[in-house]
């Protein structure tokens, strides 16, 4: 049961997030170039003050979903000032390389030692702009502060709330006998949430980035119970009908269409009839008409080369077509929460 002073400690903590990742954000459109205006149509953008009024709606819902006994308060993932300071360090470092990208001026789409061999012609790129694309120990890194402060603060909030349909789920089911699945888990933010609130459940994570997993297994911690996997999602290495659950966050938006395809048919293939699958990425196209802006401008301002058309479509459509049913879903700033279950009962 949550006392007020959880409730004190949870709200200081969010509001401490916040000012601490909107800072950078306003540093770096000091530091950074302004980028020329699109010379396409845009759609509505929201003001500053919706959005932060929908950032301090969904800590409300996070808390809510806290007192009433779902899960526990967020554990804190970096506990020590030291590495926080350091990491908003190399952030901060690597700006101008950042800028120098979105401007043209550099094209690297991998630095030389870094070309991923082996591994897919479309993952080798320099997804946000970011040096190192997926594949350096620096990028990996930097990857979470530099997600935070695009999301000003409320990224692993909206990760997060893939944990009220997974506490919905879980009510009567023993969580020391489910198997559980983060379909490029990236740093592992979302596993080591779940790993805190469900300590019982053994869960593993896949990502085709080594130095990722290597940041992943850094935060989750020496764990039994999380295992990491280097793998691809279009080819998930588990058997058919062997997880209860599985959960992905960001990845879909990252894929390119028939990839996208493929990995959401491994994760239908690999639930389990009873199981559920739980989806968070970016909010698409008419989820809020009046932000249909933000998702045009977001490809443009960032290097995401298949963001445009993951927004463009439905992500209800792509999983009927692999058998998988959405039964509920929630809107979480600009992530969409898809949860869905197999039609194979
Ligand atoms: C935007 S990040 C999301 C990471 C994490 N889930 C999160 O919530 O921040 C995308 C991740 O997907 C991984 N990834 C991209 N394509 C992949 C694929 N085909 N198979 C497995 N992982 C992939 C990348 O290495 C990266 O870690």
């Amino acid at each position: 049961m949550a006392s007020p002073l959880d409730r004190l400690s949870y709200a200081a903590r969010q509001a401490a997030r916040v000012t601490w990742y909107a800072g950078h954000y306003a540093a770096g459109l000091r530091l950074m170039k302004p980028m020329p205006k699109p010379d396409f149509a845009i759609g509505p953008t929201p003001g500053r003050a919706e959005l932060t009024a929908d950032i301090r709606a969904l800590f409300r819902r996070e808390w809510q979903d806290i007192t009433a006994g779902l899960f526990p308060p967020p554990v804190p993932l970096a506990p020590d000032p030291g590495r926080l300071l350091r990491r908003s360090l190399l952030y901060f470092r690597d700006l101008p390389q950042v800028d120098a990208r979105r401007h043209g001026k550099l094209d690297d789409e991998l630095p030389p030692g870094q070309q991923g061999d082996g591994l897919p012609d479309y993952y080798r790129q320099n997804f946000h702009f970011q040096s190192g694309g997926w594949l350096s120990a620096e990028s990996a890194a930097l990857y979470d502060t530099q997600v935070e402060v695009l999301f000003t603060g409320a990224a692993d909030v909206m990760r997060r709330r893939a944990m009220k349909p997974i506490a919905d789920w879980m009510a009567g089911r023993n969580q020391r006998e489910l198997r559980g699945l983060d379909v490029g888990c990236g740093t592992g933010r979302l596993l080591a949430f779940l790993h805190a609130a469900w300590p019982g459940l053994r869960l593993a994570g896949l990502d085709l980035s080594a130095p990722y997993l290597e940041e992943a297994r850094r935060v989750i911690g020496r764990t039994a119970r999380v295992k990491l996997i280097e793998g691809a999602a279009e080819k998930l290495p588990f058997d058919d009908a062997s997880l209860d659950l599985v959960v992905s966050s960001y990845l879909l938006h990252e894929l390119p269409p028939a990839v996208r395809a493929k990995a959401l048919a491994e994760m239908a293939r690999v639930a389990k009839p009873d199981g559920l699958v739980v989806i968070v990425d970016s909010i698409q196209k008419g989820d809020r008409p009046d932000w249909n802006g933000l998702l045009d401008l977001f490809p443009h301002y960032f290097h995401e080369p298949y963001y445009a058309d993951y927004v463009a479509g439905r992500i209800e459509d792509q999983t009927a077509d692999v058998g998988l049913v959405p039964v509920d879903s929630e809107l979480a700033f600009l992530s969409k929460v898809t949860v869905l279950k197999t039609d194979r009962r």
